[in-house]
């Protein structure tokens, strides 16, 4: 992968970095210091074009605004919604840097041609939310050639949005010289030392909902990893499967697949042997487990701190209320204790952690929910290979 540490010379180069600005934006209009971890993600590439007098373009998308069927029939392929505008970012942004940012009101066209025209060495516009346009997702070449024409120079600084095949991720390494930003680069180093080579004993920690997006990663992992800690709704439903085991026939078939104790799971919890653990007790309310229990987090716990790598995806249970929120946090308590390397990633983890511990102490946050399940689940991002 090509990184932008490569180029020699960048003073005076407009430079459009694909950033991942996805934060959620107060009904103050404000995004808060408590959310804007993945700004902050993004000031090293910022800083690093700074210092070499780049002219800094960032585009990012906000928010999944919706496109209307109307909207298409009628050809009008812009959406606009104050909700899901950036302009509040631009403002965070600028708190953060200590330096004017300048908001421009669309990602292409006369507005932000004649914005980046007027750029001297070292400014930074931030233009509006790309997927007001459905080419963006459409992948649409012609969309990404117009946002090629305001730059010299493309950057991919977006792991989060690397496993999609968007216009500002793909077609737009078509027409301009492409490379890795400092956040991109970092965060596939650490992800794939982690899964090629992680230091052992190694531990991946699986919970939170979206079971179809981890059963992937379980399974490339259980050949690499020496154990998988299970909870949340990915503990529910592995253990109905497993009670229900007369009708096993009938659990997707990448259940059956997985080494998994059949029956009297919770007795075998101990056989190190078993790579996958499931709960042994729970927090319950009307016969709902919402959380692991207190033997379960212990067990959990102490196979954290006596790992050397450990990898977080998804809490533990329903941490948001009180009384579902011990496992979990114990489980934050743990990583952040823990002396191996630590990575966490998607926004309820890195919200529980957040809550619950002090993040500083997680060696790598990673800022890809969804990215991070398809990079651990061994699969090829669009987003990278296109730099390679
Ligand atoms: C994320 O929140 O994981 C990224 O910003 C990607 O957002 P998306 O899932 O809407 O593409």
């Amino acid at each position: 992968m090509k990184t932008i540490k490569s180029v020699q010379n960048l003073e005076n180069k407009k430079i459009i970095v694909r950033v991942d600005f996805n934060v959620p934006v107060g009904d103050d209009g404000v995004v808060s210091d408590e959310e804007d971890w993945r700004i902050k993600a993004s000031l090293p590439v910022i800083r690093y074009l700074l210092e070499k007098k780049a002219k800094i373009i960032l585009m990012s998308h906000l928010g999944r605004p919706e496109i209307s069927q109307k909207s298409i029939k009628l050809k009008v392929h812009k959406v606009r919604s104050q909700e899901y505008s950036l302009k509040p970012v631009a403002n965070r942004l600028e708190k953060l840097l200590n330096k004017e940012v300048k908001f421009v009101d669309d990602c292409v066209g006369d507005e932000a041609k004649g914005a980046v025209g007027k750029m001297r060495a070292g400014e930074i516009i931030l233009l509006e939310n790309l997927r007001f346009y459905k080419e963006e997702e459409n992948n649409n070449i012609e969309f990404a050639k117009k946002l090629s024409e305001l730059a010299d120079i493309y950057i991919n600084n977006a792991f989060s949005v690397s496993h999609r095949e968007h216009a500002s991720v793909i077609a737009i390494t078509k027409f301009l010289p492409s490379y890795a930003g400092l956040l991109l680069e970092k965060e596939v180093g650490v992800l794939s030392v982690a899964i090629n080579n992680p230091e052992e004993p190694a531990t991946v920690i699986v919970g939170g909902a979206k079971v179809e997006t981890k059963l992937p990663m379980i399974k490339y992992l259980v050949n690499k990893f020496d154990n998988i800690l299970v909870g949340g709704v990915v503990a529910n439903k592995m253990l109905d499967s497993v009670l229900a085991e007369k009708h096993i026939s009938n659990t997707p078939h990448l259940l059956r697949e997985l080494p998994l104790s059949r029956g009297e799971y919770f007795q075998e919890m101990d056989d190190q042997n078993l790579k996958i653990k499931l709960p042994i007790d729970f927090v319950r309310e009307n016969n709902k487990r919402l959380d692991i229990g207190v033997e379960t987090a212990k067990l959990y716990s102490k196979i954290i701190t006596d790992s050397k790598t450990v990898i977080w995806n998804g809490p533990m249970g329903l941490f948001e209320e009180d009384d579902f929120s011990s496992g979990t946090k114990e489980i934050a308590k743990a990583v952040a204790r823990t002396k191996g390397y630590t990575i966490i990633g998607g926004g309820d983890t890195i919200s529980a952690v957040d809550k619950f511990e002090d993040i500083e102490k997680i060696d790598c946050v990673c800022t890809g929910g969804g990215a991070m399940l398809e990079f651990l689940a061994g699969k090829k991002l669009p987003g990278i290979e296109t730099l390679e």
